[in-house]
C-alpha cells in the first residue's frame, strides 16, 4: 500500500511503549499508516522512536499520551486526534496485561485492576471511536484478546476472565456494527516473548506461608520457561496489520503454537480429559 499523505488510513493503538502496541506501531507505519501510537507514559516512547528511526517510518507516527482506565484521558484524547486527522480508520485495542495469582489468594482490588485496564478500558476507548466509524460507514476495531480467552488456566483467573469478557463484548459489539460498515475482529495470541511475563506475576511470590507454595512456584517455573522459549511476536504484529487490510475480515484470527489446536480440542475432547491434562502439567514435581 503506498496512499498519499492526505489520503493515508489513520491507526491509533493502546499501550505502544512495548510488546505487541510497539511492533505493531512499527508494522502499521512500515505499511503507510499514519500511526498514533498511544501509550500512558510518554517517557516510555524512546524504544519505538529509536526503532522507528531505524526503519526509517519515523515520520508516520505520533505519540500520545493515553491511560485506556482515564475516562479523562479518553474524553480529550479520541476526539482530539478525530479533529487533528480527520479519521481514524483502525482502532487496536492492546493495552492489556495478566494478574497472575491464585482466586483465594487475590485481593479484589486486583480484579478491579486487572477488568479496568483489560475490559473497561478497552470499552472506553472503543465507544469513543464508535460514533466516528458509524458515520462514516467504515472501521476496523482490532480486540487482542488472548488464548486465555477461549481456555482459562488456573493461577491466571482474573486475565482469563478479563479476555473471556472481552470475547464476549466482541461477538455483540461485531453484530450490532456490521451494517454500519464496521468490522470487529478479535486477535487470539498463544505465548509470545514481551514484558507482559514479568509483570503483574508478584502475588506467585508473594506469601511464604501460602497454602498455595508449592502450586505457586511449580506456576512461576512455567511462566519463566515461557518468557524465555516464546515465540517471536513481530508475527503477531503483521497479523493485525493484514486483519485490518481486509476488506470482510473474519471474528477470530487465533496465532500462535498449539492456539487452534488447543482451541478444537476443548470443543472435541470431554472437559475432564482436558482437566487431567492441565493438571498434571501444574503440580508440582516431586
Ligand atoms: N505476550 C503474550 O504472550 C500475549 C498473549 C496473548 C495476549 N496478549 C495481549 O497482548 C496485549 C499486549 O501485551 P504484551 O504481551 O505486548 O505485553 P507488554 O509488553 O507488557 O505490553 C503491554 C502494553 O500495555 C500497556 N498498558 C498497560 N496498562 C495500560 C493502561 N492502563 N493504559 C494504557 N496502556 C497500558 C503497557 O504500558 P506500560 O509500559 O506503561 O506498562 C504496555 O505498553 C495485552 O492485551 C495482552 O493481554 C499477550
Amino acid at each position: 500500500m503506498s496512499p498519499s499523505n492526505q489520503n493515508r488510513p489513520v491507526v491509533l493503538i493502546t499501550g505502544a511503549s512495548g510488546g505487541f502496541g510497539m511492533l505493531t506501531s512499527l508494522a502499521f507505519a512500515k505499511a503507510g499508516y499514519k500511526v498514533l501510537a498511544s501509550m500512558r507514559n510518554l517517557s516510555k516512547k524512546e524504544k519505538l522512536l529509536e526503532r522507528a528511526r531505524e526503519k526509517d517510518v519515523e515520520a508516520n507516527i505520533k505519540y500520545i499520551r493515553l491511560d485506556v482506565t482515564k475516562q479523562s484521558d479518553v474524553d480529550s484524547v479520541i476526539p482530539g486526534a478525530i479533529e487533528h486527522f480527520g479519521r481514524i480508520d483502525v482502532l487496536v485495542n492492546n493495552a492489556g496485561y495478566a494478574a497472575g495469582g491464585f482466586i483465594e489468594e487475590l485481593p479484589l482490588e486486583e480484579w478491579s485492576q486487572q477488568f479496568d485496564t483489560n475490559f473497561f478500558g478497552l470499552i472506553a476507548v472503543t465507544k469513543a471511536i464508535l460514533p466516528h466509524m458509524r458515520k462514516r460507514q467504515h472501521g476496523t476495531v482490532i480486540n487482542i484478546s488472548s488464548i486465555s480467552g477461549r481456555m482459562a488456566l488456573p493461577g491466571l483467573g482474573p486475565y482469563s476472565a478479563s479476555k473471556y469478557a472481552v470475547e464476549g463484548f466482541s461477538e455483540a459489539l461485531r453484530l450490532e456494527m456490521l451494517s454500519y460498515g464496521v468490522h470487529v475482529v478479535l486477535v487470539e495470541p498463544g505465548s509470545y516473548q514481551t514484558d507482559i511475563w514479568s509483570k503483574g506475576m508478584d502475588h506467585f511470590n508473594a506469601d511464604p506461608e501460602s497454602a498455595y507454595k508449592e502450586k505457586n512456584e511449580a506456576l512461576m517455573k512455567i511462566v519463566n520457561h515461557i518468557a524465555k522459549t516464546a515465540d517471536n511476536p513481530e508475527e503477531v504484529a503483521r497479523l493485525i496489520v493484514k486483519v485490518a487490510q481486509e476488506d470482510n475480515p473474519n471474528l477470530r484470527y487465533p496465532i500462535g503454537k498449539n492456539v487452534k489446536t488447543i482451541t478444537r480440542l476443548k470443543n472435541l475432547l470431554p472437559w475432564r480429559w482436558l482437566e487431567r491434562a492441565i493438571m498434571k502439567k501444574i503440580s508440582p514435581r516431586k
